[in-house]
C-alpha cells in the first residue's frame, strides 16, 4: 500500500520530500532522480536547492518523466526549458547528465527506445517525482495507457491540454502529441513519490490510491508498485475513504521507518 501523507499545504510537501530527497543524494551522490514537470513539484525543487547548497551534486543523473513532440526545444514551455530553469540551474546539476526525452519529429520513431537504454545505463531511477494530471495521468500517460508500456508517443486529451494552456499563449499552441514515460518505465523506479494539492486533484488521486487497477486512471498503476510515497494537503485528500487511517499511521509511525 501506498504511504499516504497529509500535509497542511504544498510548501510542507515540498519541504517534506525535498528533505528525503537530499538525504538520499548525500548517502549516495550517484543518485538517479526521476523528475516531473508541472505546477506541483515546483515547491520541491525551490526547497531541495537550498537543501544541496555545499553539497557536491556533480554525479546526479535525472530523467524527466515526458516531453511535447514538435515542440521547440529552446521555447521556454518545452520541458528540456523548464528542466534546465527550475532544476538543472537552481541545483547546480551537471546539464550533461539530466535527461529528457527527445521530442523532435525527425528522431521520433527512436526516441523512446533510445531513452529506456539511457535509464538502463544509468542503473535505473532511485526515486521518481510524481505529480498527477486530472485526467489522472502520470508522466503524460493518459487514460487508456497500458501498465506494461515503456517510453512512446501518445495524444495528449484535450482536457489536459486545457489544463496545460496556462503555460502557452493560446490554447492552439499547445502540442498535441507527447512522448513519455510508459507506466511500465516508471513502475521499474525503486521509490514513486507522488505529489498533489488542491481540490482540482482529490477524484484523480481518489482513483489512483483507492480506486480499482485500471488502465482508464492510469495512476491507479501505483498500487502494483512496493514503495510508494503519496503526499497531499487536506483538498486533494478530501476524497479518500482511509483518510482517518492515512492520518493515523503517519502520526504512529516509527522512528526506524524511513519516508
Ligand atoms: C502535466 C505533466 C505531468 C504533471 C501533470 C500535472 O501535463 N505531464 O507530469 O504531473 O500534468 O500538472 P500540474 O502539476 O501542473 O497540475
Amino acid at each position: 500500500m501506498a504511504e499516504v501523507v497529509i500535509v497542511p499545504d504544498s510548501a510542507a510537501g515540498g519541504r517534506l520530500v525535498a528533505e528525503l530527497i537530499s538525504r538520499r543524494i548525500r548517502t549516495n551522490p550517484q543518485f538517479v532522480l526521476g523528475l516531473a514537470t508541472g505546477s506541483t513539484p515546483m515547491p520541491v525543487y525551490q526547497r531541495l536547492s537550498a537543501l544541496l547548497a555545499g553539497v557536491d551534486v556533480s554525479s546526479v543523473r535525472g530523467f524527466a518523466l515526458d516531453e511535447y513532440v514538435g515542440i521547440d526545444p529552446a521555447h521556454s514551455e518545452s520541458y528540456r526549458s523548464v528542466i534546465r530553469r527550475e532544476v538543472v540551474e537552481p541545483l547546480g546539476l551537471d546539464p550533461e547528465l539530466i535527461h529528457v526525452p527527445d521530442g523532435s519529429v525527425d528522431g521520433i520513431r527512436t526516441a523512446g527506445a533510445d531513452y529506456e537504454a539511457s535509464i538502463e545505463e544509468a542503473g535505473g531511477v532511485d526515486l521518481q517525482i510524481l505529480g498527477i494530471g486530472t485526467t489522472g495521468h502520470i508522466g503524460f500517460n493518459e487514460p487508456g495507457s497500458s501498465f506494461a508500456s515503456l517510453t512512446r508517443v501518445k495524444t495528449l486529451t484535450e482536457q489536459t491540454r486545457r489544463d496545460n494552456a496556462r503555460f502557452f499563449d493560446s490554447l492552439e499552441e499547445v502540442p498535441r502529441h507527447c512522448i513519455t514515460q510508459g507506466l511500465g518505465t516508471i513502475l521499474r523506479a525503486r521509490h514513486l513519490v507522488m505529489l498533489a494539492f488542491g481540490d482540482g486533484k482529490a477524484a484523480a488521486v481518489a482513483g489512483a490510491v483507492e480506486g480499482p487497477l485500471t488502465a482508464s486512471l492510469p495512476a491507479s498503476a501505483i498500487q502494483l508498485h512496493e514503495r510508494v510515497t503519496v503526499v497531499i494537503d487536506e483538498a486533494a485528500a478530501s476524497r479518500l475513504r482511509f483518510a482517518d487511517y492515512y492520518r493515523h499511521a503517519y502520526a504512529n509511525k516509527p522512528d526506524w521507518q524511513e519516508l
